[in-house]
């Protein structure tokens, strides 16, 4: 067994009212001036202001910033860092998903190490640890509160950068379901299927191991248990506090294992023609699956994928037909839960497949594929996944 690295984040509250653990940590940490990173809808929902009151407790002045876009672009990156510059902040509160998040460790990133964002695309770039982020989650999703991940668009390049970094770990991550009862059935779903496909990747990547696996794994079983009675019933919180543990796990798991080709594509997509993160893995998940087990030495990692999918008779099945299942079992849970199942429901020009292939080909989560695919087999993926034309 290789050496294997373990990145965690500091401390992580989970259950309903965690958000009042939240004071007592800070005040340890002896942190003074914060600027809370969110959106429009969650500052006017009051979800920042209800943070507010937790920073105030703990003796903390704040101001909001609250333009962040989803798909955060450079822009908002730049805008909220004059803010914190402005403000001589020592940290910031994310309140949101994968978007506030993100904006947030870039944000923390620039402030620490200077230059620009664009800088610090690809992995490892930085020299010092970002400013501490802490990460009011408010999805079930991105994990972007425990991954060493955060991803930017590049609005020149019609792409998304991918940046994997050790230094942007926040450092108090709350995962309390107060802030995700009210998600929207069709946000439940996408970033609910986001994170099944951080734990499918995460559980056939180069770097998976044995650590990584029970991680993946275990979530993958419980986003298949969980996900639809999220979307279904969002106000049942036994359903909403296991697709919060489980994004959590699948976020610990590509944190540590990586992803694959399905994030490559879809950032690469998504980030041309600015559609939800979670929605582009949904629809390339299955394709991606299929491509990949279509290699005979790689078809063999998806048992593990279809046992954790609740497959049975597993051991006595080919790889091929352990692909075959598992792919069934994603585009059921999918359809389920409402979410496209073709690029073409989507706003996509096909004729940009090309660039979209080539700029997946150089996505950092590519390095983790089990392979690396030639950028005609990635066209071919998207057209599939265009016209919805699936393996037999
Ligand atoms: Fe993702």
């Amino acid at each position: 067994m290789g050496l294997l690295r373990v990145n965690a984040v500091a401390t992580s509250f989970f259950g309903r009212g965690s958000i009042g653990m939240l004071p007592a940590e800070l005040k340890k940490r002896e942190l003074k001036r914060g600027l809370i990173v969110t959106d429009q809808f969650l500052y006017k929902s009051g979800a920042a202001d209800k943070v507010g009151l937790f920073l105030l407790e703990a003796g903390i002045e704040y101001a909001v910033y609250y333009l962040v876009q989803p798909n955060p672009s450079v822009s908002v990156i730049n805008e909220c860092l004059e803010a914190a510059k402005a403000l001589h902040v020592d940290f910031l509160t994310a309140v949101g998903g994968g978007s506030a998040i993100d904006t947030a460790k870039a944000v923390s990133i620039v402030l620490e190490n200077g230059g620009r964002i664009e800088d610090y695309e690809g992995v490892n770039q930085s020299d010092r640890p970002g400013l501490p982020v802490v990460a009011v989650n408010t999805t079930a999703g991105t994990g972007s509160e425990v991954t060493s991940f955060y991803i930017v668009t590049n609005p020149d390049k019609h792409t998304k950068m991918c940046m994997v970094d050790t230094n942007c770990m926040v450092s108090i991550a709350i995962n309390d379901i107060d802030f995700m009862m009210s998600m929207p059935g069709n946000l439940t779903a996408s970033t609910g299927m986001d994170a099944m496909t951080h734990a499918i990747e995460a559980a056939v990547s180069k770097r998976c191991t044995p650590f990584t696996d029970k991680d993946a794994l275990w979530a993958i079983g419980v986003i298949k248990s969980y996900l639809t009675e999220a979307v279904e019933h969002g106000e049942n919180e036994t359903a909403r506090e296991m697709m919060a543990y489980a994004e959590y796990s699948a976020g610990m798991a590509f944190s540590n294992a990586g992803l694959g080709m399905v994030h490559a594509m879809a950032h690469s997509l998504g980030g041309r023609f600015n559609l939800p993160h979670g929605v582009c893995n949904a629809i390339l998940l299955p394709y991606v699956m299929e491509f990949n087990g279509s290699k005979k030495n790689i078809a063999e990692r998806y048992k593990k994928v279809a046992k954790g999918l609740g497959i049975k008779d597993v051991e006595t099945m080919s790889g091929e037909q352990a692909v075959r299942e598992a792919v069934l079992r994603v585009r059921e849970l999918s359809k389920r839960i409402g979410l496209a199942e073709c690029l073409s429901d989507l706003s996509v020009d096909y004729r940009a497949f090309g660039d979209l292939a080539e700029s997946a080909l150089v996505d950092a989560c590519m390095e983790d594929n089990p392979f690396k695919p030639a950028k005609e087999e990635i066209i071919e993926v998207y057209q599939k996944a265009y016209y919805g034309i699936s393996s037999k």
